[in-house]
């Protein structure tokens, strides 16, 4: 089985009581489930991990950048600003998808920038918990 490492920056933990009306009412609990039981679907073994750490996630995209590890990542606010998880983000040996839940080209104006968009494979927006399933499903069909 092909391993996938979905990766959710900060204030994710918080999904479900995190501004419902833009993130949905799904909790990272339940989101960890459902990407879970579709990646066991799609014959993907899928390992969700959060945190509200650069550090932390930086060292996580190293692991998958050494391990050959395709990686779905909400960089949540970083992806405007973190010069650091884009130049994480470019090492990469693998697809990696940004992925968010709201569509930020249509909120405010700091939102309109991905500092990681370039680096990535590939970006999907705007589809809820719908945006980690189809880059799922995107990884699954080997792009
Ligand atoms: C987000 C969008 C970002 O602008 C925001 O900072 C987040 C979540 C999304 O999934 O829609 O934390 O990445």
């Amino acid at each position: 089985m092909t391993r996938v490492l979905v990766l959710n920056g900060p204030n994710l933990g918080r999904l479900g009581t995190r501004e419902p009306e833009v993130y949905g009412s799904t909790t990272h609990e339940q989101l960890v489930a459902a990407l879970t039981s579709m990646g066991a679907e799609l014959s993907l073994e899928v390992e969700v991990r959060q945190t509200d750490d650069e550090a932390t996630l930086i060292g996580w995209l190293h692991e998958a950048a050494d391990d050959h590890i395709p990686v779905v990542l909400n960089p949540a606010a970083f992806t405007h600003y973190s010069y650091a998880v884009r130049d994480a983000v470019a090492q990469r040996t693998a697809p990696l998808i940004e992925v968010h839940l709201s569509n930020p080209a249509a909120r405010e104006e700091f939102r309109h920038t991905s500092v990681v968009s370039a680096v990535a494979t590939g970006t999907i927006a705007g589809f809820g918990i719908d945006s980690y399933v189809l880059a799922l499903r995107a990884i699954a069909a080997g792009l």
